[in-house]
C-alpha cells in the first residue's frame, strides 16, 4: 500500500509553479521566414535551461512535422496551425514550463486569441498564465536576402504559392512586449534584451530562478 500520499481534489496552478519552483508562461516569438526566430529561440531555450529552468521550444521542426502535419499555409490552415500551438503552449506553460513558441503566426488575430487562451486560463482563482509577444522585426529586403532554404526566391519565381511577406500578408504586431532587430543585434544580445525583460517584470528573480 501506498502511503504519504496527499489528494488534492484540484491542484492550483500557483501550487504546481511553487512546487516546480518556477512560474510557467509562454514567449511568443512572431515574424517573417528567415527573421531569425528560430536561432533566437534555441538560443534563449538554451540558456534558460542552463539557468536550471524549464523551458521548452515549439517550432515548425517538432510541431509541423508532428502534431500539425495536415496542415499547410493556406489562411484557413495557418490559423488551425496557431490554435494547435497556443492550446499546446497554454498546457505547457500551465506545467510550469517555459515555452517558447517560435512560428510566423501572420494574423493578428490569431496571436490576439493565442494571448486570451493565456490569459484566461485562471481557473482555480489562478493568476492568467502570462503572454509575452516578441515581434523579430527584420525588414523584409533583410530576410529576402538572407534566404537561407531558398524559399524566397522560389516563392518569387511563383513555385510556392501563399508565402507571407510575397504573396500572402504579415500582419505586424501593433504593440509587441519586447522588439528585437535580428539584423542590428547579435543572437546574445537578442536573447539578453528578452531576459531583461521577464526579469524587469518578475517573471525571473534576480537569483536567476523563475518565481
Ligand atoms: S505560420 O504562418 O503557420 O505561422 P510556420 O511558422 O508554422 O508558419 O511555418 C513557416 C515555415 O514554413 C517557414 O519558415 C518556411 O520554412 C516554411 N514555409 C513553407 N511554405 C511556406 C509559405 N507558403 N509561407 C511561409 N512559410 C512557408
Amino acid at each position: 500500500m501506498a502511503t504519504n500520499i496527499t489528494w488534492h481534489p484540484s491542484l492550483s496552478r500557483h501550487e504546481r509553479n511553487h512546487l516546480r519552483g518556477q512560474r510557467g508562461f509562454t514567449i511568443w516569438l512572431t515574424g517573417l521566414s528567415a527573421s531569425g526566430k528560430s536561432t533566437v529561440a534555441t538560443a534563449l531555450e538554451q540558456h534558460l535551461l542552463h539557468l536550471g529552468l524549464s523551458a521548452y521550444r515549439l517550432d515548425g521542426d517538432n510541431v509541423r512535422f508532428g502534431l500539425n502535419k495536415d496542415l499547410g499555409f493556406s489562411e484557413k490552415d495557418r490559423n488551425e496551425n496557431i490554435r494547435r500551438i497556443a492550446e499546446v503552449a497554454k498546457l505547457f506553460a500551465d506545467s510550469a514550463t517555459i515555452v517558447i513558441s517560435s512560428f510566423i503566426s501572420p494574423y493578428r488575430a490569431d496571436r490576439q486569441m493565442a494571448r486570451e487562451l493565456h490569459e484566461q486560463a485562471n481557473t482555480n482563482s489562478d493568476d492568467p498564465i502570462p503572454f509575452i509577444e516578441v515581434f523579430v522585426d527584420v525588414p523584409l529586403a533583410v530576410a529576402e536576402q538572407r534566404d537561407p532554404k531558398g524559399l524566397y526566391k522560389k516563392a518569387r519565381a511563383g513555385e510556392i504559392k501563399d508565402f507571407t511577406g510575397i504573396t500572402a500578408p504579415y500582419e505586424e504586431p501593433l504593440d509587441p512586449q519586447i522588439r528585437i532587430r535580428t539584423h542590428e543585434l547579435s543572437v546574445e544580445d537578442c536573447v539578453a534584451k528578452i531576459t531583461a525583460w521577464l526579469y524587469a517584470q518578475g517573471l525571473l528573480s534576480p537569483t536567476q530562478k523563475a518565481i
